[in-house]
């Protein structure tokens, strides 16, 4: 049996005058594929069969590498790991897909990510310190040591969690979640070793860690179960003891 699934999805092109707005798409989908169907594949078929101006990000297909990051059914989701059946579509409700919020607006679901990435560098996303080959030598860590760091570890940099930030929309230059949580990945990496010039970046009022005003947000978006709050009051630790 088929069922229809109907998409409400934001469109935008900087080329025509209409200005942002949504369109509806309707998908017929065998009960047995829609066990499967994640809402990447469903935007896929859409612009494949339907309009092939359609225009959203996707890379790796399965949750590792951040770029299909977007606000689906008004929560910050990866559309690679976002189950249709999951959304509870019934008959004269829809998936609705809008770009992440807070960010700017390229075209339809691709948003500007250049400031995202710019906080990205400025935390010095590197084991900072060691210069000479010796230095490179391989070095071990202990599993305390990995610990500490594991669940930052495995920030795909997608950018849920920094766009659903409510004081990332009101200051552009606060880092923000995710750029917090990278930093405290390399800051407290047992193998780092100049902690000082990244602590200089963090310790900001406004816009490094003390910038967290705690609204919770972030956690609630971020697709891999990251405790971001919590590591950012780990982070205000770390630069407080420094
Ligand atoms: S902390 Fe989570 S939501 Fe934020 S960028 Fe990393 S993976 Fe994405
Ligand atoms: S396409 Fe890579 S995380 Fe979704």
């Amino acid at each position: 049996m088929m069922k229809k699934i109907a998409f409400r999805i934001n469109r935008y092109d900087p080329e025509s005058n209409e200005g942002s707005h949504f369109e509806k798409f309707y998908l017929d989908v065998s009960e047995q594929k829609l066990g499967e169907l994640t809402v990447l594949d469903a935007l896929r078929e859409l612009k494949e069969e339907r309009d092939g101006s359609l225009t959203f990000r996707h890379t790796c297909g399965h949750g590792s590498c951040g770029s299909c990051a977007m606000l689906i059914n008004e929560k910050n989701r990866l559309a690679c790991k976002t189950h249709v059946v999951d959304l509870e579509v019934d008959e004269g409700s829809f998936v609705e897909i809008s770009p992440l919020p807070g960010f700017p607006v390229i075209k339809d679901l691709v948003v500007d990510d250049e400031r995202f990435f710019d906080h990205d560098s400025q935390i010095m996303p590197f084991i900072s310190g060691k210069n000479t080959v010796d230095d490179l030598e391989e070095e071990r860590q202990t599993p305390g040591e990995l610990d500490r760091i594991m669940e930052a570890t495995e920030c795909i940099n997608c950018g849920a969690c920094t766009s659903s930030c409510p004081t990332y929309w009101d200051n552009e230059d606060y880092l923000g979640p995710a750029a917090l949580v990278r930093a405290f990945r390399w800051l407290e990496d047992s193998r780092n070793v100049d902690r000082n010039s990244r602590i200089g970046i963090l310790d900001d009022e406004k816009d490094g860690v003390w910038g967290c005003n705690k609204v919770f947000n972030c956690v609630e978006a971020c697709p891999k179960g990251i405790d971001t709050v919590a590591i950012i009051e780990e982070l205000k630790r770390s630069v407080i003891t420094a």
